[in-house]
């Protein structure tokens, strides 16, 4: 058994969490969305003023919420890339003070490795091999994971990542940031068959499309220039079946990408990570699309879905268990592949 405490920092979302193997303890989330929100996005220095002001008070909180003491606790972790790097630095020198005063190991996470084992927490008995769809606001990839930090990326977004399409497709709506969980919303009430979109296929020189990657910029600019078209012929935006349409394609693309990639590579189950695993679109299409295939598809629990230091946690605990710990000047990142 064991127990790690771990903290995110790496963007919008300051959180703090326990993990006992696959178990969550306690998982505490301040989000700065409500401050960003009034400029449109993520502004770096407001996100490393917001962490520094609210990570002690949300470590004291994680712990209280487990009842457990610092003798209970294995080892700390924190995210160390990707990321905006001033935000970064707050969660890692916390992480690294704490290892320090309480003489536990130090464990730095690649954040995309919490959101691939964040599946975890919902499916404690799965192991890998398995593919892993990773949609989020910055990362569009299909991920053999052929055991714990031994990974290859199968495809990727050539452009925008699938969250980063939502979230521009929704300011061009005006509907607010961050825009994924609001065209989702909006998505329920529209027809998605009313505006067919591009599925975002990347051409090959030989003819065919690329079966793994995929582009999201076309799609988004197909959005951009149907609303100009119903503008231009003063029509009020039918903004319920645009969002429709819209996931409908995004969902649609995922899907089809993420099949083809398992069956190709022999793989019997996808696990979903990323703030798009969340979609109610894309889960129904993929789940119907897998189960057709005899494909097992997971996904985190909701919560578990958008930045959390739960799946943080989770990661770590798969690193410690194979004695993976990390050196103490060890440095955050903002890029760095998986
Ligand atoms: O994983 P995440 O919290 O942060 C990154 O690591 O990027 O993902 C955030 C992204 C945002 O682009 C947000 O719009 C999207 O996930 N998202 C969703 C939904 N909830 C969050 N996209 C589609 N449908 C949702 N329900
Ligand atoms: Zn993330």
């Amino acid at each position: 058994m064991t127990t790690v405490l771990s903290i995110e920092t790496s963007c919008d979302e300051t959180a703090v969490a326990i993990v006992n193997n696959r178990k969550v303890c306690s998982s505490v989330i301040a989000s700065q969305i409500p401050i960003h929100t009034q400029y449109g996005g993520v502004v770096p220095e407001v996100a490393s003023r917001q962490h520094v002001l609210t990570i002690n008070a949300l470590i004291d909180r994680a712990i209280r919420e487990a009842a457990l003491d610092w003798t209970q606790i294995d080892g700390i972790a924190a995210t160390v890339a990707p990321g905006l790097v001033g935000a970064l630095m707050i969660g890692m020198s916390a992480a690294k003070t704490l290892a320090i005063l309480h003489d536990k190991p130090f464990v730095g996470v690649h954040h995309l490795e919490g959101h691939i084992y964040a599946s975890y927490l919902s499916a404690p008995e799965l192991q890998p091999p398995f593919l892993c769809l990773l949609v989020s606001g910055g990362h569009t990839s299909l991920i053999h994971v052929k055991d714990c930090g031994i990974y290859t990326e199968l495809g990727a977004t050539r452009d925008d990542a699938a969250g980063e399409a939502f979230d521009k497709v929704a300011r061009l709506l005006n509907l607010g940031y961050p825009g994924g969980p609001i065209i989702d919303r909006l998505a329920s009430q529209g027809n998605p068959h009313l505006y067919p979109l591009p599925e975002g296929n990347i051409s090959l020189p030989g003819g065919g499309f690329h079966p793994y990657d995929s582009s999201f910029s076309g799609v988004k600019t197909a959005v951009l220039r149907l609303t100009q078209k119903l503008q231009a012929a003063g029509q009020e935006l039918p903004v319920a079946d645009i969002a429709a349409s819209f996931q409908s394609s995004i969902a649609r693309s995922l899907t089809k990408r993420a099949i083809a990639c398992a069956s190709d590579y022999g793989l019997d189950t996808i696990a979903i990570g990323g703030g798009v695993a969340a979609n109610r679109g894309l889960r129904a299409t993929l789940q119907a699309a897998a189960s057709d295939r005899g494909i097992r598809v997971l996904f985190p629990p909701m919560e578990y879905c958008t930045d959390n230091a739960a799946m943080i946690g989770c990661a770590a605990v798969e690193h410690l268990s194979r004695g993976h710990v990390s050196p103490l000047d060890l440095g955050v990142q903002s890029r760095l592949s998986v």
